[in-house]
Formats: C-alpha cells, structure tokens, sequence
C-alpha cells in the first residue's frame, strides 16, 4: 500500500525534514580530523531534542540484530551506511556519511549525506560528487506520470557512467507514519516500470555509491555495511514530495 499523504501530514513531514537538515548541517560543520564520532552523535541528539523531536534511528529495529543502539549513522570510508557511532577519531584523508532520522509529531524525515575529513584524494572527491549528483538525477525523475523505477534507473545510469558501482542490497523507501513505507525505491532498474508516482507521495531517495564492487558485507556488530573490497562508499539521501511539476526536496533548510 502506498500512501498518499494529506496536506496535513505532508506538513508534518515537512517539519520533522527540516529539522533533520538542521541537524545534518550542524553535524557536518563539526566534521574534521580529531573529533570522535559519538561526539557528533551528541551534538545531533542534544539539538533534535532542542527541536522537541526524537531520533528515529535509535531503537529501530531490523531482522537479525539487536535494536539500533544510536541517534545518528556515521559511516567512514569502506563503511556504506549504518556505522555506528563511537571512539573512533576522524582523521584526515577520510569521508564520512551522515545518516539522521527525526521523528515528529508522529512523521518521520530522513536524509544523509557524506563529506570530507580536510583535505581527501581526487578519487575520493569524485565519488562524493558522482553520489551526489546521482541523488538529483534521481530526484529529477521523480514526478507525476513517472514510475519508480525511472528514478532507480536514473540513479544507476549516471553512476555506472561515470565508472562507480551502486549498492544494490539496500534502497530508498517510502515515508511518512513509517520511517519505512512501501513503495521500496531501488537504486538500479528498468525505465517505465514500478508502482506510478502520484502527487502527495512522500519517498526518501537514497544512492549508495562504492568506488570498486558493488558488493557489501555486514560487520560483526550486526549494523555497520561495508565494501566487500575495501573500498570507499558514499551515500546522499532527501525526502522529496511528488506533487505538480517537479518534486520538491523537504530536507533542506
Ligand atoms: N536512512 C537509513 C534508512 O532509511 C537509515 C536507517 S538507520 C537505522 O534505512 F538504524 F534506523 F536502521
Ligand atoms: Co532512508
């Protein structure tokens, strides 16, 4: 079931976005070398809390693991998504992506986005750009008339030319009531296929983009996904709102 959200709950939505780029903004001025990652876990948390908001992360749970133990994902290098945060200290040379969730008013907004620990490789800051351009070539499909699929295969396509590997065992999704709804929006597929986009459909785009395989691992801490090679990944998410024309993106500030 795909949910078409009223004006009333689309601003619900919109609220808990804004406060969930706020936040992302916030943590990611205090990104540089040195900082210890549940350092910004706090900093995300104490300034949700300040918005009268939750963590929508922490407590969530997944099939097979115990429940999500933090408020943020920071995820760095060969890690995708869903690194959670610690004692590790960011160093210099690394990329790190920002997973935050809020929930509101009982509506969730999601978003991410990775970037650099001062200064990083040329082939780092390619992959930072090539992810987050396929996040708005994404979006940009994203409007009445399209399939969800014209989303996923937009996404793919600029990523495979541009020589990088998209993640294909995680994806977007639905939200709203749920920090997870139906439809699921892959980051690979075939044009003119998937459930239709209506206006007043909410859906959180989210390209995981890795620099060798495409293939990825769980760590033993049950959460963190990394590169099965190693390799650097990066990933950009917004929760954008079809409607007449183009999308609009709700997490921005
Ligand atoms: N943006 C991610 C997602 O939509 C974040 C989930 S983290 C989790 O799946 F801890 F909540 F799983
Ligand atoms: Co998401």
């Amino acid at each position: 079931m795909v949910y078409i959200k009223t004006k009333k709950e689309i601003d619900f939505i919109r609220d808990s976005c804004r406060i969930v780029a706020e936040t992302l903004r916030l943590v990611a001025n205090n990104i540089c070398p040195g900082v210890e990652t549940i350092e910004l876990d706090r900093i995300a948390e104490e300034y949700i809390f300040s918005n009268n908001a939750k963590a929508a992360f922490k407590g969530y749970s997944q099939a097979g693991s115990y429940d999500y133990p933090a408020s943020i994902c920071v995820s760095i290098d060969d890690e995708v998504v869903h690194g959670i945060p610690g004692d590790r200290v960011l160093k210099e040379g690394e990329i790190v992506s920002i997973d935050i969730g809020v929930l509101k008013n009982g509506y969730f907004g999601d978003a991410a986005l990775s970037v650099a620990v001062g200064k990083i490789s040329s082939d780092k800051q390619k992959l930072l750009d090539v992810t987050e351009k396929s996040l708005y070539e994404g979006i940009k499909e994203a409007r009445l008339g399209n399939r969800v699929h014209d989303i996923s295969f937009a996404v793919q396509n600029y990523v495979e030319a541009n020589g990088f590997a998209i993640v294909k065992d995680l994806c977007g999704h639905g939200i709203g009531k749920f920090l997870h709804e139906e439809p699921a929006v892959p980051n690979y597929g075939v044009r003119g296929t998937g459930p239709k986009l209506k206006k007043g459909m909410t859906i959180a785009i989210e390209p995981m983009v890795n620099t060798g395989t495409y293939k990825v691992k769980t760590a033993k801490d049950g959460w963190t996904v990394l590169t099965q090679d190693g390799l650097p990944s990066a990933h950009f998410e917004h929760t954008i709102l079809v409607s007449n024309g183009s999308p609009e993106i709700l997490t921005v500030c």
